[in-house]
């Protein structure tokens, strides 16, 4: 038999506070799709970073095609062959794809650096696995999924044979889940071995040859997805039963809580133009939006929030005209915001924990003290009772946040938006990132809002998520709303067609 790829024997890692991992097994052979699932803080991602030389184990072996390896940098990692793709993207933005892409593994020519070289090198690599991107465009300019697919060039340019995928799905839409997957198998088919971490079980099913589950730092299983369905999956991930989901009432009232009329905002290169003629939200509602990312929904809102401005038309919060309102203002009004991007919107990632759970609301109740200062002590606890309701993992309230998994960072923002005194709630991608049983309990969450009667605008790619949470649906295309639709008359392949403009409103 050939040496697995990847063979990893008692390997632990402490924080202060916390075993990340605890004598974990992992044998992944070559040339396979090993899947590695896990609750949020289960280890997943720190298990990748030692293996990828970042961080450095406490006790344990690693052997990587039956040498025995002992990195002190993801530089020897590399030589050794290893790639690795993080779960938050590290391109720098304001560089081309092609300086992206080479930093570090200059090919140089004389001590010149060869930029042509470069550029043919990186065109026949994305031929070579159907991976297309632009060498010489701003990675700022890029979505998503093209994103993705530098890093993945990047690593493939430094010759990994095996490839660390942290959450590679979480941020794409359905079609570019199954592009990523064609890619995967392709890199499969060439001979490497790809590792890597998803909580759509399944997509894992779906993808994996092999499937390692972590539970609270330890090796709990590995499986053939023939062999598991995505529901035992989900009871070896958490150790437990699954609660139910209880299906619940309609709550909407004829209250509106928020209105958007007759919207013009003007686009760019980079931006989309909104035209948006009514989108209403009632106390009590789940109004999801549907759309390919990139239609206009970071735009819209951003317009909401007061982040961008109109040419034309109104926002208004609770009958009140509030357009010409600052961010400050309008969330002091009421608007919570749950940001899909965690790390630029969302938290402060240096600071510790009890001021990030009250970001956005600092100048609010119950962290203002006599009019001006604030208070500490009910920040911590508010901080406490955020970690307590929504499971957030951690060692406690003054750790920094970027200490968290990411997951752990998701549910602590979700927890402070979800707690806020609000009336209407924007959630971006609420779930995003976040393992399936806490998945069920920040939909619990979201419909016990609605109870309370806020409004709330979900935007989310994940269409079993829209369908199943949201009251209507409107599906957004090029900047405008150009469907509505009964969530409990629509299939997630039917929302796909009118997304991308297949299907028509008639
Ligand atoms: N740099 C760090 N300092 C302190 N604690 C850390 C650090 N990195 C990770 N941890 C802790 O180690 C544990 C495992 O984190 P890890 O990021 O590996 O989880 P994960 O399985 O990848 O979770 P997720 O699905 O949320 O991404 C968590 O409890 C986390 O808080
Ligand atoms: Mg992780």
């Amino acid at each position: 038999m050939p040496d697995p790829a990847v063979l990893l024997e008692g390997v632990t890692k402490r924080f202060p506070g916390v075993v990340a991992n605890d004598q974990v097994n992992l044998r992944v052979e070559s040339g396979e799709i090993h899947a590695l699932c896990g609750e949020n803080g289960a280890g997943k991602s720190t298990l990748m970073k030692i293996l990828y030389g970042m961080q450095k184990a406490d006790e344990g072996r690693m052997v990587v095609n039956g040498a025995e390896v002992d990195f002190d940098s993801p530089t020897e990692a590399i030589d050794a062959g290893i790639g690795m793709v993080h779960q938050h993207f590290m391109l720098a933005d304001n560089f081309t794809v092609l300086e992206n892409i080479i930093l570090g593994a200059e090919p140089a020519t004389n001590g010149v650096i060869d930029f042509d070289e470069a550029r043919d090198h990186i065109q026949s690599v994305g031929r070579e696995y159907g991976l297309d991107v632009h060498p010489d465009e701003l990675v700022e300019h890029l979505e998503v999924g093209e994103r993705q697919r530098v890093e993945i060039i990047k690593v493939l340019f430094r010759g990994a044979k095996i490839l660390i995928l942290d959450e590679p799905t979480a941020v794409l839409v359905p079609q570019e889940v199954e592009e990523l997957f064609r890619n995967m198998r392709g890199l499969k088919e060439e001979g490497h071995t790809i590792i890597f971490i998803d909580h759509k079980l399944d997509e894992v099913l779906e993808i994996a040859d092999t499937i390692t589950v972590l539970r609270r730092g330890k090796t709990v299983a590995t499986v053939k997805p023939e062999d598991v369905t995505a529901h035992d999956l989900a009871e070896l991930m958490v150790g437990e039963d699954l609660p139910v989901p209880e299906t619940s009432a309609s709550t909407v009232t004829d209250e509106v809580v928020l209105r958007v009329r007759d919207l013009d905002v003007e686009g760019s290169d980079t931006e989309v133009a909104l035209d948006v003629s009514d989108l209403t939200v009632h106390a009590g509602e789940i109004v999801g939006i549907a759309g390919v990312e990139g239609n206009g929904q970071a735009e819209l809102v951003e317009t909401i929030l007061g982040i961008r401005h109109p040419v034309a038309g109104s926002v208004e919060l609770l009958g009140d005209d509030i357009t010409s309102g600052s961010v400050r203002s309008r969330r002091e009004a009421g608007i919570g915001y749950i940001p899909e991007d965690r790390h630029r919107r969302g938290l402060l990632l240096d600071a510790p924990l009890w001021e990030n759970a009250m970001l956005g609301h600092q100048s609010m109740n119950p962290f203002v003290k006599n009019g001006w200062w604030i208070d500490p002590e009910a920040a911590r606890k508010a901080t406490e009772d955020i970690i307590e309701r929504f499971d957030v993992r951690t060692p406690g309230t003054d750790v920094p946040a970027h200490a968290l998994s990411g997951g752990n960072q998701q549910k602590l923002i979700v927890g402070r938006e979800l707690s806020a005194e609000s009336r209407v709630l924007i959630a971006a991608h609420p779930t995003r990132g976040i393992d399936v049983g806490a998945q069920a309990a920040v939909w619990e969450e979201l419909r016990s809002a609605r109870r309370a009667g806020k409004g709330i605008i979900l935007i989310s790619a994940d269409l079993e998520e829209l369908i199943g949470l949201s009251d209507r649906l409107h599906v957004m295309l090029r900047g405008s709303l150009v469907a509505e639709l009964d969530p409990n008359d629509v299939t997630p392949r039917e929302l796909g067609a009118y997304m991308t403009g297949a299907k028509e409103a008639v």
